[in-house]
């Protein structure tokens, strides 16, 4: 399988050189060149596989034999799954035709911890090959951050810089992941900004400084920046398709969306040729996304607004690049001219050709906190069922416009336990067990450095850090 960036104008990549590359110099994301196109026998023949069966099979479509052997990805597999309980995605049911897909039974309860399994372990594969040593640097929402530390903490060769939104930006139990491990490898920083701002920071100021700097050390990142993040979240949208679906029927899948990666993936399964029409519900206070997909205009200006759905507190959707490049059938040039539109601050939207086909394949869909209380309410009152805030965002959906017979599942991306206050809101019973978890004692230590207050400033304070906590043990 070769790749390429988004953007056009570089040469094509290996799968390996996707594991060591977010952003390209092109500001372009990597892709591949083309996604198969599954035959119907081809579709059929993953009904009734397992979890694991369906990664092995998605994974091999994407990853040559020679990068891993298929004993060696089967034992990843094996390993990865080993961290979730035997029903590794459940799927429930909770009124006729209308799944939960749930994501969160990982170690750090969101849907990250699927992915950043398989793509943890892939990286030290291929660094194990190599002899080589990296830092790798993740900015998060809030989910991703614990997802990578649980996963990079035992990767020997490797040093995990994790950046997150300060201030009640994020849950506090989302923050006590992050924060209290204390491991030699893991380096946690905060900040008053919001997800976007570390983003922008990395892709235009840190990580070229970074790589300057340590020309011979790898840089990488953990976040769907990276193209097997977005490949490993396939398997379980592919998953729920062949558990809910026969015969190649139809279905509707609603995912809550903010940097767009789990959105991406799904798109890709769709263009293997599973028969799935995707719903990306956003908050309506960070609506870039759903202007975008709606036909308006998105804009760099668009400062983040905190809402319940913390997770998806994001204006900038960094997967756009690659949704953009499917959508429009791998015209780099369409992407290049949408995305530098957009990074010079124009406003910027869909021509009516590529929308027709951001429509043919999207609904998009505004929701607003208010939706979502009423959702985690109203669910709690009929099912018993405790939603967290952003599942409740996509399930608005049932609520609002399910109007069919089609089979929908509906993406439960984050487990409630780590949403507990936005649970009071909804003046549901929190069962016990969730509070007494929040106060686990050995969540409580906190092991995280503080940004210097002005931006820029950052670059500098990071470096330094560097050089004097992590790059000894480069040497
Ligand atoms: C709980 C939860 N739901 C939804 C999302 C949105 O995912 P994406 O950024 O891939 O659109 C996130 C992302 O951090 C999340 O943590």
């Amino acid at each position: 399988m070769k790749y390429q960036s988004t953007q056009g104008f570089m040469p094509y990549f290996t799968f390996e050189d996707t594991l060591y590359n977010g952003w390209l110099q092109n500001n372009g994301l990597i892709v591949p060149v083309c996604v198969p196109r599954l035959t119907n026998d081809e579709l059929l023949k993953f009904c009734n596989l397992s979890y694991k069966e369906v990664c092995l099979k998605i994974l091999t479509l994407f990853i040559d034999s020679d990068f891993i052997s298929d004993v060696e990805l089967k034992a990843i597999i094996e390993k990865a799954v080993s961290v979730f309980p035997e029903n590794v995605a459940p799927l429930k049911e909770l009124y006729p035709g209308a799944y939960i897909l749930e994501l969160f039974h990982g170690p750090t309860h969101s849907f990250k911890d699927l992915s950043l399994s398989l793509v943890g372990p892939l990286l030290n594969h291929s660094l194990e090959k190599s002899g080589k040593r990296g830092i790798v640097y993740v900015c998060t929402s809030g989910d991703t951050g614990s997802a990578a530390i649980h996963v990079m903490k035992n990767q020997p060769n490797l040093h995990t810089i994790v950046m997150f939104p300060g201030g009640n930006r994020i849950s506090k139990l989302q923050r006590q992941l992050i924060t209290s491990v204390n491991h030699k490898n893991i380096h946690t920083f905060s900040a008053d900004c919001s997800c976007d701002d570390f983003d922008f920071f990395n892709q235009k100021e840190f990580v070229p400084n970074l790589k300057k700097r340590y020309p011979n050390i790898v840089v990488t990142s953990l976040n769907s920046l990276l193209w097997s993040r977005i490949l490993a979240q396939m398997c379980h949208i592919v998953y729920a398709y062949c558990n809910t679906s026969f015969n190649l029927q139809p279905l509707r899948i609603v995912i809550p969306t903010g940097g767009a990666g789990h959105l991406t993936s799904a798109v890709l399964v769709q263009k293997l040729g599973f028969p799935i029409h995707i719903v990306a519900a956003s908050n309506d206070k960070n609506p870039n996304l759903y202007n975008f997909l709606s036909g308006q205009s998105m804009s760099k200006t668009s400062s983040v607004t905190q809402s319940f759905t913390v997770a998806m507190d994001i204006q900038f959707p960094c997967n756009l690049d690659r949704l953009l490049y499917f959508w429009s059938d791998g015209c780099t040039d369409t992407v290049k001219k949408i995305m530098d539109s957009f990074y010079s601050g124009i406003p910027t939207k869909a021509d009516q050709k590529l929308l027709e086909k951001i429509q043919d394949s999207v609904t998009p869909m505004s929701v607003n906190d208010d939706d979502v209380i009423a959702t985690i309410k109203r669910c709690f009152k009929e099912t018993q069922y405790i939603l967290d805030p952003h599942t409740a965002l996509g399930f608005s959906h049932y609520y609002r416009d399910k109007v069919d017979n089609y089979p929908t599942v509906y993406c439960g991306c984050a487990s409630p336990i780590k949403f507990v206050d936005t649970l009071y809101k909804a003046e549901i019973p929190v069962p016990k067990y969730f509070t007494e978890y929040v106060h686990n004692k050995e969540l409580n230590d906190e092991y995280c450095h503080a940004c210097p207050p002005k931006k820029e400033d950052w670059c500098n304070y990071l470096l330094d850090y560097i050089s004097n906590k992590i790059s000894e043990s480069f040497k």
